[in-house]
């Protein structure tokens, strides 16, 4: 019992996060390299133009990564690096550098999966209209079919979308991320509509143009539940509220509205009936892209919320302890919900789940042994994935986990003042140093979980 033999131990990045080069090897530009230009956006005017200077040293990277025993790979392919407009021609140079990565990621023995987007968009493509233009479903399309086309005798994993929660809620809605742009409701709802059927469309062409079967699968985020005991009441209100829909104003951050449609089918009614007055025109052809099967399902989980059911037979959100355990970035410690959520999320869409990302960010500092002795992150592992091991022995279909992030980067608004990684860089010299934790999940990995 356990994890299963051949459990999936990964890392995950994201192309702007860690690249650098942003204006060589005849990039285009993507939404992020106009917006941490405009003044006061991103952390003390922080950039990704170097980052982890990754395009150079990934061979360094690779062999990092083979040393720290890690099996799997997930990184993302930034669209504007690889067909500088979005939609025109393919940057041989751009392309050059992701099959260099990945040849030696094969030649490392780490499985590569990619993701397509995670957040990059071609600025061409903005300046077209961005989500908004429908012909974006077909342009998205056309780049996942380049990209199996040319990697798919070497990749098996291809992810279409990184939490379009995020993308869509923080870079339209409130703002925060690129584009940076508060638009009305109307408008987030059709980009959203059309981010689904660029999925769908995403996955008919990587299904027609990869050499052989692959695992297509889809990444988004939200917060889980957990109940506050194992009363089947609160645990029926805990599923509740997991997949519930959220007011209008702050619609996006739920997992219904972005997981039904490609999984199920259809919306979520509560959500049809909720923003009926914002929504598009819908059509059963769309649902049928949207609705094009996936093999593998991943999803972002970070933390949760405890639920009970009230007196009332409504659920209510139980207070946080005073001084509850958080990371740096003040997000909460709850590792109950890689039990809950993978269990509420296998019960509804009956597909294998793959954690896509879970981590945490902490003031790490090389100590005086030159070391990096980050406990904390070591603890919340640890918790976290004994929390995921219980939920695979119960039957729940949990095949990897990759962790967030190989290495400290482009944290987006916050620039580099959050530490996600198992390695610690130096961004001035750009010197990798194996944190305790590496040295820990190294461990982990070559146990396959047994010794947590
Ligand atoms: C997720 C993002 C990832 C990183 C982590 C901390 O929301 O997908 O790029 O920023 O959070």
């Amino acid at each position: 019992m356990g994890f299963r033999e051949d459990f999936l131990w990964g890392v995950a990045t994201s192309a702007y996060q860690i690249e650098g080069a942003q204006n060589k090897l005849n990039k285009g530009l993507s939404i992020w390299d106009v917006y941490v230009r405009e003044n006061n956006k991103i952390y003390d005017g922080h950039t990704g133009d170097i980052a982890c200077n990754h395009i150079q040293t990934y061979k360094e990277d690779v062999k990092m990564m083979k040393d720290m025993g890690i099996k799997s790979y997930r990184f993302s392919i930034d669209w504007s690096r690889v067909i500088p407009d979005g939609y025109g021609n393919v940057n041989e140079e751009g392309m050059a550098f992701y099959d260099s990565l990945i040849n030696e990621l094969v030649k490392a023995q780490i499985e590569p999966c990619i993701t397509l987007y995670h957040w990059e968009l071609p600025y061409e493509i903005y300046k077209k209209g961005g989500w908004l233009n429908e012909d974006i479903v077909q342009w998205f399309g056309r780049y996942a079919g380049i990209i199996a086309e040319r990697f798919s005798d070497r990749v098996k994993f291809f992810f279409t979308m990184n939490e379009p929660q995020c993308f869509i809620g923080l870079g339209y809605l409130n703002g925060v991320h690129a584009p940076g742009l508060k638009v009305n409701l109307r408008d987030t709802f059709e980009m959203a509509h059309n981010v689904m059927k660029a999925h769908g469309r995403a996955v008919q062409m990587i299904r027609e143009k990869s050499k052989r079967d692959v695992l297509v699968g889809y990444a988004p985020t939200c917060g889980m539940t957990y109940p506050y005991s194992n009363s089947k009441e609160d645990i029926e209100a805990t599923r509740k509220v997991m997949f519930s829909i959220p007011e209008a104003d702050n619609w996006t951050w739920n997992i219904s509205w972005w997981s039904d449609p490609v999984m199920l089918g259809k919306y979520p009614e509560e959500g049809l009936m909720k923003y009926e007055q914002y929504l598009p025109k819908i059509t059963e052809e769309d649902m049928k892209l949207i609705s094009e099967p996936i093999d593998i399902y991943g999803q972002n989980i970070y933390n949760g919320r405890c639920i009970r059911m009230g007196e009332d037979g409504r659920p209510v959100d139980v207070k946080r302890k005073d001084g509850y355990a958080r990371t740096a970035n003040n997000w909460p410690v709850t590792p109950e919900c890689l039990y809950w959520g993978p269990k509420f999320l296998y019960e509804r869409y009956k597909k294998p789940i793959y954690i896509t990302e879970n981590g945490m960010s902490a003031h790490d500092v090389i100590s005086k042994d030159s070391h990096v002795h980050d406990d904390a992150r070591i603890e919340f592992t640890r918790k976290y994935l004994s929390e995921l091991k219980k939920a695979s022995e119960d039957g729940v279909d949990i095949r990897g986990y990759f962790h967030w992030s190989l290495m400290d980067n482009f944290e987006w608004d916050k620039g580099y003042s959050e530490r996600f990684g198992l390695v610690y860089v130096d961004y001035e010299t750009q010197q990798r140093v194996l944190k305790d934790s590496a040295y820990w999940y190294k461990d982990v990995i070559k146990n396959n979980g047994n010794n947590l």
